[in-house]
């Protein structure tokens, strides 16, 4: 078996308190990794001033090698604050309004990238496969290439990729896009995305599609296939099992008194609907009444990307929204958001999750979205929760029986929330067993597996 070189912008670096990595990316990396073994490249999270980028700092822990490397000030600012989280990102939500996009950004962007090829280049071997992870790093591929590399490399797209309209009015879109074509194969969370993808690169000329996943551009050929991520399902479920029980699990049951839990669990970013979500939840509860005092709303968000303006505008939105919810309905011993800004641990979570009877996962666009996966594989199959998801996940496209809604019509929400408070059990053991289904059949360990059975396969077509 070759061996597999990952590369990541994200690495979920050994830590001694074992604390939960931000984003399911490197979550659901780390797992599928672990069962391989392999060298994992990325940015170590430290930055430094330009002349004092050291050597790779190299570390093992359990089957996986990881090789971290700094990245100037500089670099930070334009590459992941700026092109990567203030135009790729907003873009790829189908949010133009927010993208920033500026040339300096851009060029730090392909800069960085040129870097992290060079940091790559003497760690390669003949027989190595690549497995680039990621907007941050579309165009490593092609700079791998440059210096001559002629190894199988296969990039995933964890985020969406959107209609043309909206990608092609990104500025430098041509070299976006030409770049991708440097790959063997390319994966994206849906069907959906996939076809966006080929519409951009029919708009642009760019190539010829072969078939429905293979295209052709010059001398190479590539292929083009949704391959939706999964959980660690059988995993998940017995980390919620062993929850009942844990001191948290008993504080959390006794501050509730009795109160049917509603969850929300997402990184505080503006592609995850969570203003409309709270506006849904206190429609909801003025709607009916007789709820109020009944329910309580856990929203935990940790802090992201709190360097980019747009960022930190969310987190004083979304911190007064709560509050004003708070201070007007609120009585004195019932508060209806519980809003806390930490990461929690993945057991903590699973338990959490086990014990809500209804989850609000209602991004307004995203790529996979795993929190609605986790939900799902930790309900207690006797009296499951029920699942409120977007219809504008990838997780929607697998996980048909969640109750679907669209978070843009808050009405539409808040009457979803009062429907999947009184389903009936049946109801929602049918539409658990089915989504459980969907998740037994495709985990992680599938994606990961059909993914490098694709790559590992991969020959040109001539
Ligand atoms: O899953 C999308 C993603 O952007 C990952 O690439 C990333 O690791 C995660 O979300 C968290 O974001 P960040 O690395 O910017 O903290």
């Amino acid at each position: 078996m070759s061996r597999l070189i990952v590369v990541s912008n994200r690495v979920p670096i050994p830590d001694k308190t074992g604390t939960a990595p931000a984003g399911g990316l490197a979550v659901a990396l780390q797992s599928a990794l672990e069962a391989r073994g392999g060298l994992w490249l990325g940015w170590s999270g430290q930055s430094c001033a330009e002349d004092r980028i050291g050597p790779l700092q190299m570390l093992r822990d359990g089957n996986i090698d990881y090789a971290l490397t700094d990245l100037t000030e500089r670099d930070v600012e334009e590459y992941y604050q700026g092109f990567a989280n203030r135009v790729l990102w907003p873009i790829c939500h189908y949010r133009l309004d927010l993208a920033e996009y500026g040339r300096r950004e851009m060029a730090g962007y392909f800069r960085v990238n040129r870097f992290f090829a060079s940091r790559l280049l003497p760690l390669i071997g003949e027989n190595d496969l690549f497995w680039i992870h990621d907007y941050h790093l579309i165009p490593l591929a092609a700079e791998l290439r440059r210096q001559g590399v002629k190894n199988r490399i296969g990039f995933f797209l964890h985020i969406p990729w959107p209609a043309p309209d909206v990608f092609l009015a990104m500025p430098v879109h041509e070299e976006i896009l030409s770049s991708l074509t440097a790959y063997d194969v390319l994966g994206f969370q849906t069907e959906h995305d996939r076809e966006n993808f080929a519409a951009c690169l029919a708009r642009q000329g760019l190539g010829n599609r072969l078939d429905k996943a293979h295209f052709a551009l010059g001398s190479r050929t590539f292929t083009a296939r949704p391959y939706p991520i999964g959980i660690e399902t059988n995993e998940f479920v017995t980390l919620a099992q062993r929850a009942a029980g844990t001191t948290l699990h008993k504080r959390m049951l006794d501050s509730l008194d009795g109160k049917g839990l509603i969850i929300g669990v997402d990184r505080l970013d503006y592609s995850k609907g969570i203003t409309q979500r709270i506006d849904a939840f206190e429609t909801f509860l003025k709607r009916n009444p007789d709820s109020q005092r009944k329910v309580a709303l856990l929203q935990i968000t940790p802090k992201s990307r709190s360097e980019v303006p747009e960022y930190e505008a969310m987190q004083r939105a979304v911190a007064e929204q709560a509050g004003r919810v708070n201070g007007a309905l609120g009585t004195v011993d019932w508060v209806p958001i519980r809003y806390i800004n930490r990461s929690l641990r993945r057991p903590a979570l699973a338990g959490l999750y086990r014990m809500a009877k209804l989850a609000l996962v209602t991004p307004l666009r995203d790529g996979m979205n795993l929190v609605a996966k986790e939900f799902v594989a930790a309900q207690n199959e006797a009296d499951p929760g029920v699942l409120l998801l977007s219809r504008f996940a990838g997780a929607a496209h697998e996980l048909k029986d969640a109750v679907l809604v669209n978070p843009y019509d808050v009405e539409g929400t808040a009457d979803a929330i009062a429907r999947s408070l009184t389903m009936p059990l049946e109801e929602r053991r049918d539409r658990w067993k089915s989504m459980m289904n969907a998740l037994r059949a495709n985990d992680v360990f599938t994606w990961c597996d059909t993914f490098l059975g694709d790559l590992s396969r991969y020959e040109q077509v001539e």
